[in-house]
């Protein structure tokens, strides 16, 4: 090997920090700064919607997206940020003898357009899927060799969003290069009808997207397909690593997918996120706590947020889990980073065999620090996060000396602390209280980003966005708090006011 550089040092300890080494392109003089904007300007921090498929499955219909969409708007999810209803499999019936897709026209009566059109008519954007296939996964007809007519035919029905699965890709996969070409066709196809489209990878995992999906896509899929329990192993899933998974599989489990995250988070990026794949929030299959750790694992990872259950039929404590502002913060911060495993023990397994307990920690673009003391072990127990845990990556990349981290004092929020009651959730459900002001806890429980984008609020401090006051942490000092089995703690350490170095305060 013919060794390292210095200036590769430096630019290895310059990731380690979390700061991007910039360099020059030489063909047009720009200063191109890897990962700070998306190959096609779409997708800074991760996108938020809606998809079927969980819920639904192939049981789609102009009604069922229509009648979603008027909810979102109706229970504030909108105006949080979820804007792309995603169509997924199952909505065409072949091709015409031009080769163009053909819509089920008993499921979509009035065409793809007038869908489109109505969801843009209330501030929503529309998604469509298929597959890098000659079928899509249910056996409906593929785009594999038909990428330019197949995309210009969603951009001439003002279509914002493909989500692409992997599904009867005729063996070509299996190296990296083979998936890369046929889902760079797709990119290529959408580029030239000259609309924006974002451009969701949905291929598991396979061939490590990871490495090469950023120069083409918005998004990635790093895993198989999530199922809606919390840990129960399954031999249809039997990877537990992201990178090299010759299998990925289905029936993927919650704690499954976020420890595949750990190894390959520094491949997420403004423009390009690691799908952890849809929500399963509302379905049935995990309690209360489950998905607040389901929420908020995939909030800190900066995993696209799909809600994957039916709108219709929300529960108040359901809705307010999707509507907590202060995690949605977290998954739009304008770092577009995604969290580091600091630790790991397995500890008192339940019926699964499954137990751990670990700390997640995030660096968040004001400084600002999260923490997730994560039990996911039989019992509850206190949890520590020492300063030094949480700061150890600036200590590693400062060749072993303290950074000054842990020499501040740290203020925690608690990002929990302010979810809205069943009460609240359910009178925005019945329609009675949208009126902000007939509510006084909506303040800190409900949020604008469609008035007020999370980077605006974040600079300005809004109360919601930052759950409540809980302790702090004094220099070198240990934060402890007890966790129920099952449920995660999720903090926002910011820094205290100090010396010279001010900063507003709630
Ligand atoms: C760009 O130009 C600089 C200065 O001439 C040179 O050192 C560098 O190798 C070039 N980079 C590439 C990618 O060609
Ligand atoms: C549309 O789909 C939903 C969900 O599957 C179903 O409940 C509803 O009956 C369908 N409506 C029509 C008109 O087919
Ligand atoms: C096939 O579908 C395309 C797109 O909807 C349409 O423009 C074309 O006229 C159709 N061709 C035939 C033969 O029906
Ligand atoms: C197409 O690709 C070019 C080059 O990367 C980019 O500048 C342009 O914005 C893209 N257009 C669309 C519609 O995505
Ligand atoms: C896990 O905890 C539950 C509830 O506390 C208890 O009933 C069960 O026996 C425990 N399982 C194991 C394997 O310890
Ligand atoms: C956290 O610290 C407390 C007090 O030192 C200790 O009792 C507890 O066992 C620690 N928790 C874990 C998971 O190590
Ligand atoms: C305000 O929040 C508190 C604490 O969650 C809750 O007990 C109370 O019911 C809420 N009030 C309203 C009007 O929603
Ligand atoms: C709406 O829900 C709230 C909270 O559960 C309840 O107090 C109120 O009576 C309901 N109003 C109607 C009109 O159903
Ligand atoms: C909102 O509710 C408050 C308190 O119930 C009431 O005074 C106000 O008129 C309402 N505003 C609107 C726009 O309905
Ligand atoms: C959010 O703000 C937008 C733009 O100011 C407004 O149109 C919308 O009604 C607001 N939504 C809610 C839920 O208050």
């Amino acid at each position: 090997m013919a060794g390292i550089s210095p200036a590769w040092v430096c630019a290895i300890a310059a990731l380690l920090v979390g700061q991007v080494v910039s360099y020059i392109d030489n063909s047009t003089g720009q200063v191109i700064v890897p990962g700070a904007s998306s190959y096609n300007g779409l997708n800074l921090v991760p996108q938020m919607g809606w998809d079927n498929w969980n819920a639904f499955q192939c049981n789609v219909n102009e009604s069922l997206l229509l009648n979603t969409a008027q909810a979102m708007v109706d229970y504030g999810l909108r105006d949080l940020g979820y804007q792309y209803i995603v169509l997924d499999d199952c909505w065409s019936i072949g091709r015409n003898s031009s080769g163009y897709l053909v819509e089920n026209p008993e499921k979509f009566p009035h065409g793809m357009k007038y869908i489109a059109d109505k969801l843009h008519g209330m501030g929503m954007k529309f998604g469509m899927y298929s597959s890098a296939g000659i079928f899509t996964c249910g056996r409906f007809p593929g785009s594999l060799g038909y990428e330019q007519k197949d995309a210009d035919l969603w951009a001439s029905w003002d279509v914002d969003y493909l989500k692409y699965d992997n599904c009867f890709n005729q063996g070509q996969s299996g190296t990296p290069q083979l998936s890369f070409n046929r889902y760079n066709a797709m990119s290529q196809a959408l580029n030239k009808t000259g609309r924006s489209i974002l451009y969701s990878l949905c291929n598991w995992g396979d061939d490590n997207p990871f490495d090469w999906a950023y120069t083409i896509s918005n998004s990635g899929r790093m895993s198989g397909d999530v199922y809606d329990s919390f840990n129960r192993p399954d031999s249809r899933c039997p990877c537990t690593e992201s990178i090299g998974c010759a299998w990925p599989g289905f029936h993927c489990s919650i704690m499954n997918i976020l420890n595949k995250m750990a190894a390959i988070q520094s491949r997420t990026m403004s423009g390009y996120f690691n799908d952890m794949d849809m929500l399963e929030v509302g379905n049935g299959g995990q309690t209360d706590s489950e998905y607040v750790v389901h929420f908020s694992m995939w909030a800190m990872n900066a995993s696209p947020l799909l809600i994957g259950t039916n709108v219709l039929t929300l529960s108040p404590a359901n809705l307010a889990i999707y509507s907590n502002p202060a995690v949605i913060a977290l998954n739009q911060d304008p770092s577009a980073s995604a969290a580091v495993r600091k630790w790991q023990y397995f500890v008192n397994p339940d019926e699964t065999g499954q137990g751990e307990i670990a700390l997640w920690t995030r660096s968040l673009d004001n400084g600002d620090q999260v923490i997730a003391l994560l039990n996911a072990g039989n019992t509850s127990m206190t949890m520590n996060a020492t300063l030094n845990d949480i700061f150890l990556d600036p200590r590693t990349a400062g060749a072993y000396q303290a950074p000054p981290q842990l020499s501040e004092m740290w203020d925690v929020y608690d990002l929990w602390a302010n979810r809205m009651s069943d009460n609240e959730a359910a009178s925005i459900i019945n329609g009675t209280s949208m009126n902000l002001t007939s509510n006084s806890n909506s303040t800190v429980t409900r949020y604008n980003a469609t008035a007020t984008s999370y980077a605006e609020g974040l600079k300005n401090n809004d109360m919601a966005l930052f759950g409540a006051k809980v302790g702090s942490i004094p220099p070198m000092g240990t934060w402890s708090a007890m966790i129920e089995r099952h449920s995660v703690g999720l903090y926002r350490l910011r820094q205290q006011p100090s010396g010279l170095r001010k900063r507003d305060e709630l």
